[in-house]
């Protein structure tokens, strides 16, 4: 075991984009494990764009970080000390233990893994929180029907990529919007989405609607911004959309949005909705998905950062689009 515990902390609030000097690494005390605690040793870091919010000390749907606090966020690593009898040494374990290398829990703030279900980093991906709210956001509240035509933001991300799949086993038109053609020709070559819009590419606008004859049904948002916009623009009768996420605004860039009238006239239904308030949905939604991926029906894409130290500048890149496929940060090996 290391001598010292490695962590990184939000040194300071952001003033707009993210910076590496916002982070601070520090070596701290391996912690020890209460009497009803194991210790863990951390090998996966999921990074995700609602740690930016965490940053900002504004009102939100959680609590902020204070400069000096961990970052935030969920984690997968194995037990190494255990005062649990339930969660014996070895056991692989999915937890919020933060950006650092080793932690303690309780059982009950842990979900234990099996490896021979499926690899452990999934349980931060496709089979974890990004899945879970892509499977509730487009079941619960899109409600798409067979033919209807869905389109997601972010498509090739760790949510879009799970909501076009579904969509698609659930006999949909399935339109995505991403940054790039190598995301693009992704969506559709590999996760077999009928379009994807190239929003760096040129007339955005021109390319949407092209694709979109039947115009839109259920609209999956992961970004906010001018795509929001667009997409209002060509909302059906009665469409539903998911408000998931609005990143292109995350780093305080406002947007004059004036699709109201278009919620208004196509009687729109419009709701947002934040995934841990919806526990009880994940385990029939893991399972489900556990039985697309082994079908083939579901495929999912992981961009792994190696090193606890290089998280600061890992994250960075999420809010701006580097990542292709779910960010993750490897901690350490899978096995010592
Ligand atoms: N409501 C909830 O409970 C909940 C839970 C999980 C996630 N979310 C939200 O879901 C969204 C996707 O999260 P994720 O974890 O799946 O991340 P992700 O899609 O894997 O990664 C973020 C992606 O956002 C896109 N992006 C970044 N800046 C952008 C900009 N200015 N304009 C347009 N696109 C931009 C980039 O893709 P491109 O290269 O394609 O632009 C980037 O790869 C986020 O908004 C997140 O906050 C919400």
């Amino acid at each position: 075991m290391a001598a010292k515990n490695t962590q990184v902390l939000m040194k300071q609030h952001p003033k707009g984009g993210v910076t590496e000097q916002d982070f601070e690494i520090v070596e701290r005390e391996i912690p020890k494990p209460g009497p009803d605690q194991v210790l863990v040793r951390n090998i996966y870091l999921s990074l995700d764009p609602y740690m930016r919010g965490r940053m900002d000390p504004v009102r939100s749907y959680a609590a902020h970080l204070h400069p000096g606090d961990l970052m935030i966020g969920g984690t997968v690593g194995e037990v190494i000390e255990s005062n649990v009898p339930s969660l014996p040494k070895g056991t692989y374990v999915n937890g919020m233990l933060g950006w650092q290398e080793y932690g303690v829990a309780k059982a009950n703030e842990l979900r234990v893994l099996d490896p021979k279900v499926a690899p452990i980093s999934t349980a931060l991906g496709v089979l974890g929180m990004p899945g879970c709210t892509a499977h509730y956001g487009l079941m619960e509240i899109g409600q798409p029907k067979p033919g209807e035509t869905v389109v997601v933001s972010a498509a090739s991300g760790a949510v879009g990529s799970v909501v076009g799949q579904i969509a698609k086993i659930k006999g949909c038109r399935v339109v995505g919007i991403a940054g790039g053609k190598a995301k693009c020709d992704y969506v559709v070559t590999e996760l077999g989405f009928d379009a994807c819009i190239d929003y760096k590419a040129g007339d955005m606008h021109a390319a949407f609607k092209a694709a979109t004859p039947e115009r839109v049904d259920v609209y999956f948002e992961n970004v906010g911004g001018e795509i929001m916009e667009m997409v209002f623009g060509r909302l059906n009768s009665f469409a539903r959309v998911a408000i998931c996420g609005l990143i292109a605004q995350y780093n305080g860039q406002p947007y004059p949005f004036t699709g109201m009238r278009h919620v208004l006239v196509n009687r729109a239904k419009v709701q947002g909705f934040i995934i841990s308030e919806h526990m009880s949905y994940w385990p029939g939604a893991i399972t489900e998905m556990g039985g697309w991926i082994k079908e083939g029906k579901l495929k999912y894409r992981e961009d792994i950062a190696d090193g606890l130290r290089n998280a600061p500048q890992a994250f960075i890149g999420l809010l701006s689009g580097r990542n292709f496929g779910k960010q993750l940060v490897r901690i350490g090996p899978e096995k010592l």
